[in-house]
């Protein structure tokens, strides 16, 4: 940690960072997930470490290798990866960067769900998971000091994620153009507007490394005046 161009002005900051997708169970072989790979929040993990934080980073299934000096919690579900951000608190920051699924099924099949012939396909209840975001964004003696949201939008994206970013009490929330062009899921590029208490402000379009290190550098000016 430490080395390379970054300055270590995180040093002595523990920071949690979510990544990847969740696998919720259907039954013993098939699940309900989604597209994220993880990418963004690898980078955002690694550019941490490099100026110097202790990174916690809790991630979904992913075709990744963590970043050198992070410490790696792999998790499957939703409620997996909630009870790990709880047991890695206490954090200066969180950036809850994964691809949350946003419901489970309700009754997981112990056995593998098998075809009966003529016999209609099957109905997979679902109900909600936890939102991990606002649990960890939640005001208690535990909140991390900077709690940083993503939001990938389609429509009017300021707007929305500025409404969630009040809905679900984080700092900031990086909100992203998906869908009509873009390819952002999957992609290497992002086109990130930062929504703060202050505003909006429009990035231009750049490798998700390049996110990576402009939202580490922002972060230690956070964290640095206190
Ligand atoms: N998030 C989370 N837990 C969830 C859902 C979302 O922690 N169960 C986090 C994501 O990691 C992201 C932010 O919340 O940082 C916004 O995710 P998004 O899917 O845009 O928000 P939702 O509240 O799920 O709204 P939507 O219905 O638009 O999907
Ligand atoms: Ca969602």
């Amino acid at each position: 940690a430490g080395d390379g161009a970054a300055p270590p002005d995180l040093a002595g900051r523990h920071v949690l960072v979510t990544a990847g997708p969740t696998h919720e169970p259907i039954d013993p072989v098939r699940f309900l997930g989604n597209r994220s790979s993880g990418r963004q929040g690898y980078a955002i993990a690694g550019a941490l470490a490099r100026r110097g934080a202790r990174v916690t980073l809790v991630s979904g299934p992913v075709a990744l290798i963590a970043p050198p000096a992070v410490d790696l919690v792999p998790v499957q579900t939703a409620e997996d990866m909630l009870r790990a951000c709880l047991a890695a608190l206490p954090a200066d920051a969180a950036v809850m960067t994964a691809a949350v699924a946003d419901w489970r099924a309700a009754s997981p099949n112990v056995l593998k769900i098998r075809k009966v012939p003529g016999a209609p396909p099957p109905a997979i209840a679902l109900t909600l998971n936890p939102d991990i975001l606002a649990t960890i964004a939640a005001p208690g003696p535990s909140r991390p000091r900077l709690v940083v949201g993503f939001a990938a939008e389609t429509g009017d994206l300021r707007e929305t994620a500025a409404a969630k970013r009040l809905r679900k009490r984080c700092d900031w929330i990086l909100a992203n153009e998906v869908g009509a062009g873009s390819d952002v899921m999957g992609g290497t590029d992002n086109e990130i507007h930062l929504i703060t208490e202050a505003g909006t402000e429009d990035w231009p379009r750049m490798p998700k490394d390049a996110v990576a290190e402009k939202l580490a550098a922002r972060m230690a000016v956070e964290l640095a005046d206190r």
